[in-house]
């Protein structure tokens, strides 16, 4: 039997090969409450605009928030013949209320009822995540007020470069987040236009009020090309760019947590709820969560490249490549809520251990900066002999196997003869990060307060 929605000029029916290829009902049917929505702000104006009677628009809306009803109950049959959630609604409809349900797709299109359906899905997926990863922005930022003073090696190349504090390295993250709600907000603006009403890919005869339907479903104002209405997946591609570079940022902080947690740095202990054990080695505490949010980066960032390569070839307006869009969106976008979920869980449980960082703090010649820039405050030496003078001392303590404030003052002296006790004062990983004053540095007044701040603010969002 030839497919009843479209099958006028068809024989036969498809080939099962071909159902199976064709339909997108499997992943579809999650827009079904906004395809509803569509499809009722759709038959309310066609009403206004009389082109279907008021009777019959009434009559379809009620069936409509049948079908809602019945597919929140678990009561409804969805059907791969009918290919799609658009298709197996208008079907139902024609059960429930007879053939006046086919006044419902009057001046539409499948193509501009899926891209409507899709950025309403996309556009309130981004609203939940932004509030998500506020909270997580939070999290950080309390971590940070919480341990503003507790000092730690801040590495280049994961060398020890200089100490800094843990609150500045969870500052570091809040600022990264920060970056990242914006992005999302960005694309949320961007894509809030409706393409409804855009038709097939040409616009239509009738006389629909365009700008009725796009109120009603909460865009801005309609899309204004309706060939680029139905084609533009850039709104989504947006989302998923948004995702990727946040997802690249958890899965450094994950990263960070993997090492951090480890028996060789002993960093952090990261909670029994976030972490697993071994079936076989008893001693172990595996950050599973973290190491799943580093992987999951992966999954999310070949989603973005996946529809990037789907688009690239497609002539305008609509071909049924399109379709695979919906996957790699749902997936990419929830994956990141887990995501964004763990590692709040994670952050708002893990537990620095002050001592151990500061041990490491004072490990590989970390105050070397802060020996050079004493050399140039108070022998007034220039900072490139003062680099060369540090490098020789640091040389003499690394042959001694020893910190180089346990070098002597006769020891120093050997390489710079006017070096004075008052060196001993900057020696010391507290003093280093306390005298990092500058606007963005890690001394632990600054860090309390952009912590203080930002909690502030977050607070009243
Ligand atoms: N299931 C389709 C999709 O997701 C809906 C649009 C189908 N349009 C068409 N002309 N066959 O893209």
């Amino acid at each position: 039997m030839s497919n009843k929605m479209w099958g006028g000029r068809f024989s036969e029916g498809p080939d099962a090969i071909m159902e199976e290829i064709n339909a997108s009902i499997d992943f579809d049917k999650k827009l079904y409450s906004q395809d509803i929505a569509g499809s009722k702000a759709h038959v309310r104006m066609l009403a206004k605009q009389e082109i279907v009677p008021a009777d019959d628009a009434k009559a379809i809306e009620q069936g409509l928030d049948t079908i809602a009803g019945e597919i929140e109950a678990g009561d409804f049959t969805f059907s791969r013949a009918l290919e799609d959630i658009h298709m197996n609604v208008e079907s139902r409809l024609s059960d429930l209320i007879g053939p006046n349900a086919g006044r419902l797709h009057t001046a539409r299109s499948r193509n501009d009822q899926v891209a409507t359906d899709f950025r309403l899905w996309v556009r309130d997926t981004l609203d939940t995540l932004d509030g998500q990863l506020l909270e997580l922005q939070s999290t950080f930022a309390g971590k940070a007020e919480e341990f503003a003073n507790a000092v730690m090696p801040g590495f280049t190349h994961l060398q020890s470069a200089q100490p800094v504090t843990f609150g500045h390295h969870m500052m570091a993250y809040v600022e990264m987040l920060s970056r990242d709600r914006g992005r999302v907000q960005d694309a949320r603006k961007r894509m809030n236009e409706c393409p409804l009403g855009s038709a097939a890919l040409a616009g239509t005869s009738f006389p629909i009020d365009r700008h009725m339907t796009a109120e009603a479903l909460g865009f801005d104002r309609p899309t204004a090309n309706s060939l680029d209405g139905v084609s533009d997946r850039d709104f989504a591609l947006e989302a998923l760019s948004a995702a990727s570079i946040c997802a690249m940022h958890l899965s450094r902080f994950a990263e960070e947590l993997v090492i951090w947690s480890s028996a060789q740095f002993r960093f952090v202990k990261l909670s029994d709820k976030f972490s697993t054990g071994s079936s076989i080695m008893p001693q172990k505490r595996n950050p599973d969560a973290a190491e799943l949010v580093r992987a999951k980066s992966g999954r999310i960032i070949g989603a973005l490249n996946a529809l990037l390569i789907v688009m690239k070839g497609l002539p305008l307006a609509y071909s049924k490549d399109m379709q695979e869009d919906k996957e790699q969106v749902f997936d990419a976008l929830q994956n990141l809520s887990l995501c964004v979920a763990a590692m709040t869980g994670m952050v708002a449980d893990l537990e620095p251990n002050v001592k151990e960082l500061k041990k490491a703090a004072g490990s590989g010649y970390s105050t070397a900066t802060d020996l050079a820039d004493w050399l140039v405050r108070t022998l007034g030496m220039p900072f490139r002999n003062a680099h060369h003078v540090t490098g020789s001392l640091v040389a003499m303590a690394a042959e001694r196997n020893i910190e180089l404030h346990k070098l002597t003052l006769e020891d120093m002296q050997t390489v710079e003869p006017t070096i004075t006790e008052d060196v001993f004062s900057v020696l010391s990983v507290d003093k280093s990060v306390r005298s990092r004053v500058s606007f963005g540095g890690t001394a632990p007044a600054n860090v309390k307060k952009q912590a203080k701040s930002w909690l502030k603010k977050l607070e009243k969002e």
